[in-house]
């Protein structure tokens, strides 16, 4: 099994990898202490997948165990149903004792987290992520949030899982889409921040994409690393955490103005890292061969770098409302090369025009 330690004192926690572990969830969560009343925190999707194995395996490890489902999707990661969350543990009498297991993709992970983080002013979580998105990003680094009407996690806490457990088998469910949405934020890690890694992705990427279990294992693993290496150093999101947000500027703002659905959140990733490289070129970051070799990666994994039409005014408007503008500037992350990064400040209007989404 593949375990990774994060690092941030009293609030350290181990990140478990490997096929197959779901049906010892009940005996790692005892590891680290955590065996009594248990509330699972699920979606009806993954509970018909996955709920049985998981109650079974808490059951036998000694929990009474709850099963709280919310409504499938994002536009449910709201504080309505955040507020069904708090009647189902009330109504089921957790007490501090407890504890909370989010078990599904990142909406269930943040919003999960969110209530345990909150619940009786915070009792320990465990998250079983079930999508690649959530596996290599939002279930490490103890970011929990839900959307408010005027915009995405715009509520939320830092609050550290005890454990993450990573059962590789449970992509084998996913639906493709959601599979090729989540190597977008791969490849964000090895352009981003590894060249090694980078490099490892171009050899795999039959074996990625055939789903071979041990190069999932593998794969995860390095990307848990580096976001755990981050998250370690700047634990609040003071600085260095921005570099996680590479390709996510424009590719927000595209996933926000293409309309529901039209685009998933990895697939707008995709997009916005080929028009950071070519804001990384225009800015003499990174060279041509370089460029190339990155847009290259992205589609080789099914994943479209043509973003869709949208209307200049609006664009901007949405570059403008991100939490990250200061003064207008966008604190924009640049590849350096592949494997490195550098931050510019720069105005959205000069975005669109080195991005060539403006010509
Ligand atoms: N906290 C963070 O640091 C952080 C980072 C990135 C993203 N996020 C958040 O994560 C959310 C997106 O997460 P997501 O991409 O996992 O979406 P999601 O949770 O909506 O899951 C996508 C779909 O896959 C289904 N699903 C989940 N696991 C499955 C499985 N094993 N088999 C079949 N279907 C399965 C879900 O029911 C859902 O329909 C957003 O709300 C975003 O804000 C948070
Ligand atoms: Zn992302």
């Amino acid at each position: 099994m593949s375990v990774l330690t994060v690092h941030l004192g009293e609030y350290s926690y181990d990140i478990l990898i490997e096929s197959g572990i779901l049906s010892s969830l009940g005996q790692r969560c005892a590891a680290v202490g955590l065996v009594g009343h248990v509330a699972v925190i699920t979606n009806p999707t993954v509970a018909a997948l996955y709920g049985d194995v998981v109650h079974s395996s808490l059951v036998a490890a000694g929990n009474m165990v709850t099963i709280i489902t919310i409504p499938d999707g994002e536009e449910f990661k709201n504080a309505a149903t955040l507020n069904s969350v708090y009647d189902g543990l009330i109504e089921a009498g957790l007490g501090r004792n407890s504890y909370v297991v989010a078990l599904g993709g990142g909406v269930v992970g943040d919003l999960a987290g969110f209530a345990a983080a909150t619940y009786l002013r915070g009792i320990p979580f465990v998250q079983v992520p079930t999508t690649l998105l959530a596996q290599v990003d939002s279930s490490v680094g103890g970011k929990t949030a839900i959307d408010h009407p005027r915009g995405k996690n715009l509520i939320g806490a830092f609050y550290q899982p005890q454990l993450v457990l990573i059962d590789v088998d449970t992509l084998a469910t996913l639906p493709e889409r959601e599979f090729r949405a989540g190597m977008a934020e791969v490849v964000k890690y090895g352009v981003a921040l590894d060249y090694d890694f980078f490099e490892y992705l171009e050899q795999k990427v039959k074996t990625i994409l055939a789903m071979e279990r041990e190069c999932l294992v593998e794969v995860i693993h390095r990307c848990c690393a580096l976001k755990a290496q981050v998250v370690e150093i700047d634990e609040k999101e003071s600085g260095l955490r921005a570099v996680l947000n590479y390709g996510h500027t424009l590719g927000h703002a595209l996933e926000t103005l293409a309309g529901y659905r039209k685009l998933v959140h990895g697939e707008a990733v995709a997009m916005g890292m080929a028009l950071a490289v070519r804001i990384s070129i225009a800015k003499g970051y990174c060279s041509e061969t370089d460029g190339s070799r990155i847009v290259e990666l992205i589609k080789d994994f099914g994943l479209s770098v043509t973003p869709p039409a949208v209307e200049r005014t609006s664009l901007l408007d949405a570059l403008l409302k991100d939490k990250k503008t200061r003064n207008g500037a966008i604190n924009f992350i640049c590849n350096k090369g592949i494997g490195n990064y550098v931050e510019e400040k720069l105005l959205p209007e000069q975005l669109l025009v080195l991005s060539r989404l403006e010509v």
